[in-house]
C-alpha cells in the first residue's frame, strides 16, 4: 500500500464521475481536489478554473466531463481530463494545476507532498455546514 491517505475505489467513480475533496496545502491555506478516472488516465486537480481562478470546475454536484474532458461551468472551457490541458475558449493555452495521487490495486491514495487529506467534499462542506451531497455523481 503506498503512503498517503485513502481517496476511493476505482470502482466508485465512472467516466462521467467527480470525487470532490479537500486539501489542507503547505500554506495551512485550503484546497479542493477533483478526483477523475477516465479511459486513458486516473488524475487529479485543483478544483478551479484556468481563466478565471474563483471559478470552480465542480460546484458540489460534479464537474461537467464529456469525452475525457472537464468542462468549465461559466464559459465553457474544455480541459483535457489527463493532460490539464485547455486548447479552447477562454482558457486557451493553460492548464489545470495538478495533485499527486497514486493508484494501487483499484485503490486511489493521495501522495502528494505538498498538501494533506482534509476530508471529503467542498471546503464550504466544513464541521458547521451540512454536507451537500456525496460529490460521486452517477
Ligand atoms: S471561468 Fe472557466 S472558461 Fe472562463
Amino acid at each position: 500500500m503506498p503512503r498517503g491517505t485513502h481517496l476511493c475505489s476505482l470502482s466508485d467513480l465512472s467516466e462521467t464521475d467527480s470525487y470532490l475533496f479537500t486539501v489542507r496545502e503547505l500554506d495551512g491555506s485550503e484546497e479542493e481536489v477533483i478526483l477523475v478516472n477516465l479511459a486513458d488516465c486516473v488524475a487529479a486537480w485543483k478544483n478551479f478554473c484556468q481563466h478565471e481562478t474563483d471559478q470552480r470546475l465542480d460546484r458540489g454536484t460534479g464537474a461537467a466531463i464529456r469525452d475525457g474532458e472537464l468542462i468549465c461551468p461559466k464559459h465553457g472551457s474544455m480541459f483535457d481530463g489527463c493532460s490539464g490541458h485547455c486548447d479552447n475558449g477562454k482558457a486557451a493555452g493553460s492548464t489545470l494545476v495538478e495533485v499527486e495521487i497514486t493508484v494501487e490495486d483499484g485503490d486511489v491514495y493521495l501522495t502528494d507532498a505538498k498538501c494533506r487529506f482534509v476530508r471529503e467534499g467542498g471546503i464550504d462542506d466544513g464541521d458547521d455546514m451540512p454536507s451537500s451531497s456525496s460529490h460521486l455523481s452517477f
